[in-house]
This record gives C-alpha cells, structure tokens and sequence, in this order.
C-alpha cells in the first residue's frame, strides 16, 4: 500500500512556482498577486483563507485578504467583486465559500470575471474544462489529478466511482477523470445521496474518489482489494479531549480501507494540501495568460 502523500507533493510544487517567482523577479516582472474575499467568521474558512494567504507569502506571491463583516450585503459584495474584476494589480482571486446566507452564491460567482477566476467557479471555466478547452480547473479536481499523475498511478481504463456530485468536486472530477489524458481515460460511475444500490457500485470500483463529507462513510466491506482510494473529505468532529475542541475526519475508514487498498490518500495530508498548491499555480498560471496579453 502506498501513501499518495499530498503534503509532500504540494511542498514540491510550491517550491517548483516559487522558483519561477524567483525568476520572474530577477527579470524584473511583476509578481502573481492572489486575493481573497472572505465574508463573516466560518471557523473552517477562515482556517483555509488563512492558509491560503500564508501560502502566498511562502512562495514570493503578493496576497491581499479582504475580510467583510457577516452582514455585508449582495450589493457591497458585488461591488467588491466589481473591483477586483477592474484591478490590474490583481492577477487572479476568490470568494471563499460558503457565503452567508443573504447572498446569492451563484450570482456573485457569475460576477468573478473568468479570467481571473483562478478557483475554476465561473461557468465559463466549467464548461471550457468540460469541452477540453484551456480554461482555471478548480482546484480540488486539479489536485486529484495532479496527485495521481505524480504517483504514475495506472487510470486507463479503470472504473472510478465518484461518491457526491458537488459542483467544486464530485461533477468535475468526474468529467476530468473519463477525458482523454495522463490520469484519466477512466470509466466513471458518478454516485449520491440518491444512488439506491452503492455498496455495488463501489466494490467494482478500481479507483473510488469520495467527496460525501460524511466521516468514516466507506468501510472495508464496501471496496476490493488493490482499490485506489481519493478522500476529499475534510469534516470536524467535536471532541472535547482536543484542545482545538474537534478532529478533522476524512469520508473513509483509514484503518481498515487501507489494508486493502493499493494507494490511498491520509486526512489530513492528502488531497486538501494539493488543493492549495494548485490554487496557487492557477494564479501563477493566471500572471502568465495576462503578461501574454497585456
Ligand atoms: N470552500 C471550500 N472549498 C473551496 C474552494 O476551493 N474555493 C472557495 N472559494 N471556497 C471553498
């Protein structure tokens, strides 16, 4: 069994753009510059922006955080949007979700323009991602990818049971994973909360990527040996015996998915850390689509 160690991959490919900021430095060109929005005080996303900022800093990009009140409104939110969408210091941002529940989620991201929409949300992304056109991946999917690619893991033609349909994760890893390419020519069965017969399903599957956010949701019993295993999960469970007050449990059964398994992703230490590596290289990507241009 071997570890697709997320951790380590992104460390490498952090140190890969931050040596390509080194360069664009010393040539004298301007830097990538990622923003955030960020609207209230969800623990969770105010851990990942954070992250993400400090990420930043790291690896020589400049960042801005724009931390707004819980009772921001549509309109002041839009506006903001307007801004960046107008700020040419500004290479690439995002919209950390999900957003209070006075806004409309779907209207704000319509208003990212896809060009700096480094997340991979806007519909113009999705569907130039889903027509094989270069377009921002979002960054969940991207780092799947680019994990399985990087451990050489063998996809043609294997079965891949997708568990959750979400529009961040489950529907784009689906659509990448059955494209032509280097990790993906797979045949994919995508699952959800109303799929009748799972069990089924993903004991014939050769690859199983579960982003249900329900911990400890796949069992032994439910995959076959030599299974891949992708878990995108990041759910926090109360425990009072932590000091933070809660862990971090992943949709998968570690200890006993694991004996049966032939790769298989750690939470934490597996899929979330590539998602921030492959944001960062969206906005690195970002800086060098608009240098062509500008
Ligand atoms: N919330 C959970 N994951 C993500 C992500 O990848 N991007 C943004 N903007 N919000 C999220």
């Amino acid at each position: 069994m071997v570890i697709l160690d997320g951790k380590k991959i992104s460390n490498e490919i952090k140190e890969e753009i931050a040596a390509e900021v080194s360069q664009m430095k010393e040539r004298g060109e301007k830097v990538p510059h990622l923003a955030a929005v960020l609207v209230g005080n969800d623990g969770a996303s105010l851990t990942y922006v954070g992250s993400k900022v400090r990420s930043c800093k790291k690896i020589g990009f400049e960042s801005t955080l724009i931390h707004l009140p819980e009772e921001t409104t549509e309109d002041e939110l839009l506006k903001k949007v307007h801004q960046l969408n107008t700020d040419d210091s500004i290479d690439g941002y995002i919209v950390q979700l999900p957003l209070p529940k006075h806004i409309d989620e779907q209207k704000v991201l319509m208003a990212v323009d896809p060009d700096k929409d480094v997340d991979g949300f806007h519909p113009v992304n999705f569907g130039k991602m889903a027509l094989d056109m270069e377009s921002f991946i979002s960054a969940t999917p991207f780092g799947i990818m680019e994990l399985l690619r990087r451990y050489k893991v063998d996809t043609e033609g294997k079965h891949v049971v997708v568990i959750g349909r979400s529009h961040i994760v489950g529907r784009p890893i689906s659509i990448l994973m059955s494209q032509k390419g280097e990790a993906a020519n797979c045949t994919v069965t995508l699952t959800h909360s109303r799929t009748k017969n799972m069990t089924e399903l993903t004991l014939q599957a050769d690859i199983i990527v579960s982003a249900l956010g329900v911990p400890h949701f796949l069992k032994e019993d439910m995959v076959k040996d030599g299974v891949v295993i992708i878990d995108v999960g990041i759910t926090r469970v109360p425990d009072e015996s932590k000091e933070r007050g809660y862990y971090i449990a992943g949709d998968v059964d570690f200890e006993s998915v694991s004996k049966k398994a032939s790769f298989i992703t750690p939470v934490p230490g597996g899929v979330g850390p590539m998602t921030i590596a492959m944001l960062l290289k969206n906005t690195l990507l970002a800086r060098e689509r608009h240098r062509n241009i500008k």
